[in-house]
């Protein structure tokens, strides 16, 4: 067997072998198939990026099919149960598990550049008093490239290591800072002797005791919640840092439109429908009508399928198991029971198997988030924290890779040709 594609063109009658490699081909192979000297070439017509291949990347895998996400190739479930958030930043970031040395190092790192410049803070509190955290922090971190103009050295691999901590540093500070504007209450400093998730809880929840003390089990449900966000491979949000990265821009300005990515609802949204369709059904009595009324196509089962996932979402095995760990902790959501029944039903039902719907990450995680006391417009805030590692990871790859080039696609244009202008003064007479 060859590894490599006949096409024949039915309108020249050529035949054309194209190469066949890591089960693609290249889009360029197929620009040079022309109907006529003077024509363009071919070109693949693909909305959503549904079939293309946009990079070669070693930082995520994921094998849809079989319910597989691998971070450079460890397994979800042992990183979330057996690792930390920054020891999986690390891995993300340079490809490999810390030694201890390098472990003590980065943590080290991340914990003391965890602060912002008091203007930060000063330009946070002009933002309205009900702005949208995903708005401040949006902005917040785009703006963090004038803080640090030598991040437009983007060649340097000093400069973009320290970049690199500050962002992953400064992300919680900014997060929570938006959480707390929106409360009215005064912005908490980091404290350097807290772990990095325990320092967010404290930026977020401390008010007047001198130390905040977190309870250790919803730490570790917060930390594991941001191993699982942490990356997905080429998902929009991870496409959109890669786009803006590819014009050779500063980390922050490139991560920025990470965070708008996620912000728009059919990427960091889910969570939060989830939550409003299990108030909206309100009690397991009424769960056999709201599954009548998704399998005659009035609604969705929000939660449920993946474009990716055609198997239980990893991810939603483990946040399953968080759940239990905080409302331990916190006392059970009555929508808990809704959704278990919901999922049970659900699982069984013909309707979801023939489909292959399944669990995703955001059926459980509004739940938890809930039972944090978070505002639903925190919940993509949570994500966002949890995704930076993923973003820089990739737009480290990216700045290295050198087959990249500027993203730029190409358009089949469907507008008007060749019109002429008449000028105001003739045209609105
Ligand atoms: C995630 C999602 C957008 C993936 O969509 P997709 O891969 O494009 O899949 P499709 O929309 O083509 O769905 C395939 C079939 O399953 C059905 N389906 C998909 N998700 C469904 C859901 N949550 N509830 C009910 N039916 C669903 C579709 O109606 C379609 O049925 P059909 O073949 O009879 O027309 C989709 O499953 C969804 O909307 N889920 C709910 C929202 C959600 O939880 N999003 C978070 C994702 S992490």
């Amino acid at each position: 067997m060859t590894d490599s594609l006949t096409v024949r063109d039915n309108r020249t009658g050529q035949e054309y072998e194209v190469p066949i490699l890591d089960g693609t081909i290249r889009a360029a192979d197929i620009g040079k198939i022309r109907s006529g000297e003077d024509e363009p070439g071919l070109a693949v017509y693909d909305p959503g990026f549904v079939n293309t291949a946009s990079c070669r990347s070693s930082v995520t895998f994921i094998d849809g099919d079989k319910g597989v996400l691998e971070y450079r190739g460890y397994p979800i479930e042992q990183l979330a149960e057996q690792s930390n958030f920054l020891e999986v930043a690390y891995l993300l970031v340079h490809g490999s598990l810390p030694s201890k040395d390098e472990y003590d190092q980065w943590v080290h790192n991340i914990t003391y550049h965890t602060f912002v410049h008091e203007n930060v803070k000063g330009f946070m509190e002009g933002f309205r008093y009900d702005a949208h955290p995903m708005g401040m922090l949006m902005a917040s971190v785009g703006a963090l490239s004038t803080f640090y103009p030598e991040s437009r050295n983007i060649s340097d691999a000093d400069n973009r290591a320290i970049q690199i901590i500050r962002m992953i540093a400064k992300m919680p500070t900014l997060g929570a800072w938006s959480f707390r504007h929106a409360q009215g209450k005064p912005y908490v400093y980091p404290d350097n002797a807290l772990s990095y998730t325990e320092n967010f809880l404290s930026m977020l929840f401390k008010m007047s005791e001198p130390k905040y003390e977190a309870d250790p089990r919803l730490v570790k449900a917060l930390d594991t919640l941001f191993i699982l966000h942490a990356d997905h491979e080429q998902n929009a949000s991870a496409n959109a840092v890669r786009s803006v990265g590819s014009t050779q821009v500063d980390p922050y300005s490139a991560v920025a439109a990470g965070v708008g990515a996620l912000y728009g609802p059919l990427h960091g949204g889910a969570n939060e429908a989830v939550l409003r369709m299990l108030k909206r059904i309100g009690s397991k009595s009424e769960i056999p009508a709201f599954i009548e009324g998704v399998k005659n196509g009035n609604e969705r089962l929000m939660g449920f399928g993946h474009r990716v996932y055609k198997n239980y979402d990893p991810r939603a095995k483990i946040i399953k198991k968080a759940c239990d760990d905080v409302f331990e902790v916190t006392g059970v959501n009555p929508l808990l029971e809704i959704a278990q029944e919901l999922e049970k039903i659900a699982l069984e039902d013909e309707y979801f198997v023939k489909r292959k719907l399944y669990p995703n990450v955001d059926f459980y995680s509004g739940l938890i988030y809930e039972a944090f006391q978070f505002p639903p417009e925190m919940f993509t805030v949570l994500f966002a924290i949890g995704r930076t590692p993923g973003w820089l990871a990739q737009w480290l790859e990216l700045t290295q890779d050198k087959e990249q080039k500027i993203a730029r696609p190409k358009q089949i244009y469907t507008g008007s040709r060749g019109l002429t202008y008449t000028p105001t003064d003739q045209r609105w007479v």
